[in-house]
């Protein structure tokens, strides 16, 4: 009798460790996070609630962004509870629409005075052939494409609250199929695979990360990638066969959502990720990707990719990808739009002459010296004259931007526009009226002084 109790007991216990090594490690770090500001995507169920929890226990002020406002309500209620924090908040925010990404970043760029961590967490996989808003194949358009939006929108506010950090929720799966970005046909039109799109979508999360670290050097702002591990989740809500073979197994080899937070929470946190950036992590630790997701001209060539698929360039974004070469692309870097036929004549005329008669600067120098006393006298005389020639050079110069650059100038225009105004429909008194109410509308305690108007 007491043979076959002591089998079923070491049976139960090594059940039990097996388990528990399949939960992985916990992020160990206890660091406050008061005063601190969080946007996680996604974070109305599964991995990026949990997060939600974790970071909002630790004192931060958390945004979630959810597509569906009465999910995104549950799940607010949730995390406030869990966490003992009334500092969460909930935004709607649907990746699939840019338009959509435009409004969120928007509501944090007019409300938030710091941002210093961002999670890229919301996801769709395996789902059936759909597109977004803008006609980009589903997963390619939440997955990377959405939040490559979102990021570029916020990425000013998180450099003004450096040290801060950007972390994109990725995949083992990143490694999976081909392990090349379908650039031929990005829109999935020719062949779709819902699990090829997904493995797609989860290397574009790996190859933006490199990209975006080398953008971000100097700045204090990192970046990373995760695999948060197989997680027992939502996820597989598209995928039928996955829920049936999958589906038993589940409940013992996969992570609890709790669990599969871990290296998010890890990334956001840990002393050990200050100053790290660029890399792929699992289980709480850096980790190699595959091979494709480590091809730099892969990663230009995305950047390019989505700079372009938003039709909004402002040069800054661009100048990461693979850029334009020789005299066009130096042009472009260094003359201001209007300027840059002027500046193509001077760059042709000095290399012309240099080419010509590489004494010619020389020469020229000295004549200068002695002819610069005339011009000085003759200078006053004709300065009436000269400026109004000026200003006919500028209106005949031509605007040699391109049409898509016109549209982002007019775009940032309008939008700058828009911010002033919802800024300027509320009086700095009725803020403080406001804030103060919401104080007084706390069920619970909290010792916060309220603000007093001053003119
Ligand atoms: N679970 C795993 O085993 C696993 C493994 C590797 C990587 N990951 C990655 O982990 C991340 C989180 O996944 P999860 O496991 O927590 O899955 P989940 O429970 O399904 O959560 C995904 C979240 O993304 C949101 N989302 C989907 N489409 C969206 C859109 N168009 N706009 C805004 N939000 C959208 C979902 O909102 P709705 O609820 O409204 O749909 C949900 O909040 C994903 O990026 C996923 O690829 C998960």
């Amino acid at each position: 009798m007491a043979v076959p109790v002591a089998i079923g007991v070491g049976a139960l216990a090594a059940l039990y460790a097996g388990r528990r090594f399949l939960q992985g490690p916990r992020c160990t770090s206890t660091k406050s996070l008061k005063g601190k500001t969080v946007v996680i995507t996604g974070a109305n169920t599964g991995i990026g609630k949990e997060t939600a929890v974790d970071l909002a226990s630790r004192g931060a002020r958390v945004i979630i962004g959810c597509r569906n406002i009465e999910k995104g309500k549950e799940a607010l209620k949730e995390v406030q509870e869990r966490s003992g924090s009334t500092f969460v908040f909930l935004e709607k925010l649907d990746l699939s629409s840019l338009e959509s990404v435009r409004n969120f970043a928007d509501t944090i760029l007019n409300s938030e005075p710091r941002l210093d961590i961002l999670i890229n967490n919301a996801g769709v996989m395996a789902c059936d052939y759909q597109k977004t808003k803008e006609g980009f194949e589903m997963q390619f358009g939440v997955n990377h494409l959405g939040h490559f939006l979102l990021t570029m929108l916020l990425l000013d506010l998180i450099k003004r609250s450096a040290p801060s950090r950007i972390i994109n929720v990725s995949s083992s799966a990143h490694a999976m199929g081909s392990q090349k970005i379908n650039f031929d046909d990005i829109h999935f039109e020719k062949t779709y695979s819902a699990w090829g799109a997904y493995f797609n979508s989860k290397l574009a999360n790996v190859l933006f990360t490199r990209q975006l670290s080398k953008h971000l050097e100097g700045t204090h702002v990192t970046v990373n990638a995760l695999h948060p591990g197989a997680v027992s989740t939502d996820l597989q809500r598209h995928s039928v066969l996955s829920s049936i073979f999958v589906a038993p197994l589940r409940w013992y080899t996969f992570k609890s959502a709790e669990m599969g937070a871990q290296t998010t929470i890890y990334c956001a946190v840990s002393e050990d990720m200050e100053g790290v950036s660029g890399k792929y992590l699992a289980d709480c630790a850096i980790k190699e990707p595959c091979k494709g997701a480590q091809d730099d001209d892969a990663a230009k060539k995305l950047w390019d990719l989505s700079v372009k698929g938003l039709n909004e360039i402002p040069e800054e974004w661009e100048q990461h990808g693979t850029g334009q070469k020789g005299v066009p692309g130096i042009l472009k870097k260094f003359c201001p739009h209007k300027g840059r036929l002027l500046c193509f004549l001077i760059i042709l005329k000095v290399s012309l002459a240099v080419s010509l008669n590489p004494f010619v600067l020389l020469r020229k120098k000295k004549k200068n010296k002695a002819k610069k006393v005339l011009e000085d006298l003759s200078q006053s005389a004709s300065k009436g004259k000269n400026d109004r020639s000026e200003e006919e050079h500028e209106e005949e110069m031509v605007d040699t931007r391109t049409p898509a650059e016109i549209a982002y100038d007019k775009i940032k225009e309008k939008r700058a526009a828009e911010r002033i105004l919802k800024k300027a429909e509320k009086t700095h008194k009725q803020r403080v009226e406001k804030f103060n109410d919401y104080l007084d509308g706390l069920s619970e305690h909290y010792d916060i002084p309220k603000v007093s108007w001053t003119k």
